[in-house]
């Protein structure tokens, strides 16, 4: 089975089962302060993890809410069941599901769906990013001064963030946090967003739209400089053509 195809189903699959609980009671708990987990955070991770195992039984999965399942081969599949769970919690509508697949250590398909927006973002490697199957481009946006970038808080250290967010917001034309950040991600590969970043981020919240940007003709790497580190959290992400000026701000503070 083309592991690409069978994430876009499964992203949808997962969305529809987000969709369908958004309105009724929930149960939310707190895994720390600020860091909320719901049912339904459960519920499309377990169907995820069961979709994989069924269709891809030699596969590794980690995941965010059941953490890392062995699998016999190269292959893994690196999922966000639910992200940006606070924004669900409260209903508000920026939320997805992030689902990667990785061959020997490289992200080769990755998947953004939104299932309220109704966007589906994809990207094979080297075969370009689509939403909702039409290909999309990062912006063309030359100064940060004239862009619109993101960020995100980590729940556990968002005080660290805060002066790099009033840094960026003296320079750029306007700085969002829109509590997503595959979602973000998915805004920088499609040219709404012209730049991000975010510290202490995991695997789960980046695979996949780290891929989409790089396909997209955009640039993700580490803050401070080198290649990006699924694993290492830390994430700048632009167009490409503001990058250096991304790092060099970041740099500043
Ligand atoms: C969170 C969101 C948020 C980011 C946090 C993440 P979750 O993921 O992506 O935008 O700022 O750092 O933990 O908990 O909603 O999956
Ligand atoms: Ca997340
Ligand atoms: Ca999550």
């Amino acid at each position: 089975m083309d592991p690409l195809a069978f994430i876009i189903a499964l992203a949808r699959e997962a969305g529809a089962l987000l969709c369908e609980r958004l309105d009724g009671p929930r149960e939310v708990a707190e895994k720390h302060p600020h860091d909320l987990v719901t049912d339904a955070d459960r519920a499309s991770e377990a169907l995820i993890v069961e979709r994989i195992r069924a269709a891809f039984p030699n596969a590794a999965i980690l995941g965010e809410e059941s953490g890392a399942h062995g699998g016999r081969g190269d292959e893994r599949f690196i999922v966000d069941p639910l992200d940006g769970t606070t924004n669900y919690a409260h209903r508000y509508p920026l939320f997805c599901v992030s689902i990667a697949y990785e061959r020997a250590g490289a992200v080769e398909a990755g998947v953004v769906f939104a299932p309220v927006l109704g966007e589906l973002f994809a990207a094979r490697r080297g075969g370009g990013t689509s939403c909702n199957g039409v290909p999309v481009r990062v912006s063309p946006v030359a100064a940060v001064s004239d862009a619109m970038v993101c960020t995100g808080f980590n729940p556990a250290g968002y005080v660290r963030n805060g002066a790099y967010f009033a840094h960026l917001s003296d320079r750029a034309q306007a700085v969002r946090r829109d509590g997503s950040a595959a979602l973000d991600l998915a805004f920088v590969a499609a040219g709404r967003f012209d730049a991000f970043w975010e510290w202490d981020l995991k695997a789960w919240d980046v695979a996949a739209g780290a891929l989409l940007i790089e396909e997209a003709g955009g640039r993700a790497g580490a803050i401070g400089g080198g290649p990006l580190d699924i694993a290492k959290g830390s994430i700048v992400a632009s167009n490409g053509v503001l990058h250096a000026e991304m790092e060099r701000l970041l740099g500043e503070v």
